[in-house]
């Protein structure tokens, strides 16, 4: 399989219970590698554009203000396969639809607080570490 660089958020929910560590360390055993992270803040502008795929739909507002309320981890994850491994880690978008054992199923707690975000596609995961990243500040292994 491919190595593959996908961007993986920990959202507000996840930081203020304090679960980054215990959340990178699910990616990091099951084989991917952080290649670039950061604490941030994120203003509704950022998130906004962030977000703009979902512009038309009814939670864009809602998912904004979730977003920019409180920090966040951007991070890169590098490794085999990546951006399909980090969506399975994750587990379905809703926690209660979410398989046992996964993130969401373990530290979210509604649809909109769902701990944390994943790329879906390598062409939206290209987009999307551009968005936080430079070239110069992801490091492979
Ligand atoms: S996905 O990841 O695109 O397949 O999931 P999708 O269901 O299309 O949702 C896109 C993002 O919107 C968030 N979301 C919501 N936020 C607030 N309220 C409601 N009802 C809601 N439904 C979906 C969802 O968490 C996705 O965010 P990200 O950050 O992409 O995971």
């Amino acid at each position: 399989m491919a190595i593959e660089r996908t961007l993986s958020i920990i959202k507000p929910d996840a930081v203020a219970k304090n679960v980054v560590g215990a959340i990178l360390s699910r990616f990091e055993k099951a084989g991917l590698s952080v290649a670039a992270a950061r604490m941030m803040h994120l203003s509704m502008e950022d998130a906004g554009r962030f977000y703009a795929v979902h512009r038309a739909r009814p939670f864009y507002g809602e998912l904004c203000s979730f977003m920019s309320s409180g920090p966040v981890l951007v991070a890169v994850l590098e490794g085999e396969g990546a951006i399909a491994k980090n969506r399975e880690l994750m587990g379905a978008t809703n926690p209660k639809e979410a398989a046992p054992g996964t993130i969401r199923a373990d530290f979210a707690d509604s649809i909109d607080a769902n701990a944390v975000h994943g790329s879906d596609s390598a062409e939206t995961a290209a987009w999307e570490i551009s968005y936080f990243f430079g070239q110069r500040e992801i490091y492979t292994r």
